[in-house]
């Protein structure tokens, strides 16, 4: 059923048209100049992005590529993971893209069970299960909330593996006030539009804290090359545009108040939500020392699809992230999973839900939202 008046206006799960216009008109301003100089690919827009994103993000170095997924390609062949003798391990809830990028490497995936409150893949699980071929671990900061960076670093530390940080929903996280790199070297962003921080397409960066790791992943992005036309490795086609550099720039700039935005609205989810007993809603729980930046606001719902339904008839949208755990998806059979194998995260799925989110949302929408899941539960 369609709302029918001015205060029961549609609430989408996201929208993007409130940051466009905010930087629509400098991003327009930028491209007489981009054009005139007409160099499209690797130029000084992305020179200069590389340069600012790395600051924001309180990294040493960041490379431009052209995806998320990209990126953590990038970091595992950069550690020489590219053989299906190597496993890599990292979470099934996440998007299929964190396991695509090491099938592309041509590295094994292992999925390990998640933590059943935080529902961040688990080191404790992680330690328990870890083989000698585990060539990396690739904990995704989900939703935007980090992992406990510590207890990884700890066991990269241990066993030899590598420790490769999916950001790619955690633009500006930090944890226990520290920055990503500060716990290894490879942290990868993606720039899909919807993130945090958004591109008008796909993008994505690498950030870095060694230099001959920069060294490596520019060449990596580029063909193998060095900036001739001398392919020295296997590498991929993987830059960023100057375009999307352009815009990103502009985007940057606005990403610390967007994520104030953001939790915000998420301490009014929480407060209004606190009312219901955990038994028939509760939001996904925060781990003491972990930055958020809410990309996603998520909660596990009693008759959750029920649920939906009801918001849906009031003109509020909301997702599922995600609908089906990787181990069960059919790109992914060749791990050898069935269900009933990773149990916490099979029984997250059927419960999570994610509410609306992002710089469109007013805090009274929020409130909305709330009192219409309140108004279901009956409290
Ligand atoms: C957790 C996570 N990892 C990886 C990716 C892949 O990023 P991209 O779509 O830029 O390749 C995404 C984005 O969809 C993501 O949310």
């Amino acid at each position: 059923m369609a709302p029918n008046t001015k205060s029961e206006a549609a609430i989408p799960l996201t929208d993007l048209q409130r940051a466009h216009r905010e930087c629509f008109a400098p991003w327009r301003a930028r491209l007489p100049e981009l054009v005139a100089r007409s160099q499209w690919i690797l130029g000084p827009e992305v020179s200069a992005f590389e340069t600012e994103f790395a600051a924001s993000m309180g990294a040493p170095f960041a490379v431009g590529t052209a995806s998320g997924t990209d990126a953590i390609t990038i970091a595992l062949l950069l550690r020489g993971i590219d053989s299906p003798e190597r496993s890599v391990m990292t979470s099934p809830l996440t998007a299929p893209f964190t396991a695509m990028a090491v099938l592309r490497a041509g590295a094994r995936v292992r999925f390990c069970d998640i933590d059943a409150e935080t529902l961040l893949l688990d080191p404790v699980r992680a330690a328990e299960v870890v083989t000698p071929d585990t060539a990396a671990f690739l904990p995704v900061h989900l939703y935007g909330q980090t992992c406990d960076l510590e207890r990884w670093r700890n066991l990269a530390a241990a066993t030899g593996a590598a420790l490769i940080q999916d950001a790619c929903q955690a633009h500006g996280a930090r944890h226990e006030g520290k920055t990503l790199t500060a716990y290894s070297s490879c942290v990868a962003y993606s720039f899909y539009p919807t993130k945090n921080l958004g591109a008008l397409g796909d993008g994505g960066a690498l950030c870095l804290a060694a230099e001959e790791d920069l060294v490596r992943a520019r060449e990596l992005r580029d063909g193998g090359r060095r900036q001739g036309h001398v392919s020295h490795c296997e590498g991929l086609n993987s830059r960023l545009d100057e375009i999307q550099a352009a815009w990103l720039r502009i985007a940057l700039t606005r990403l610390e108040r967007w994520n104030a935005t953001r939790r915000r609205l998420a301490a009014v989810y929480d407060e209004e939500l606190a009312a219901l007993p955990p038994e028939l809603l509760r939001p996904v729980a925060r781990s003491e020392g972990s930055g958020h930046v809410y990309h996603l606001y998520v909660a596990r719902a009693a008759r959750r699809d029920d649920l939906r339904e009801r918001l849906a008839t009031n003109g509020v949208s909301t997702g599922i992230h995600y609908p089906v755990p990787l181990h069960l998806q059919p790109a992914f059979a060749s791990c050898g999973l069935r269900a009933g194998d990773l149990p916490v995260a099979e029984k997250a799925v059927a419960e999570i839900v994610s509410l609306p989110m992002g710089v469109h949302l007013s805090q009274e929408q929020a409130r909305r939202v709330t009192r219409l899941i309140r108004a279901f539960y009956g409290c």
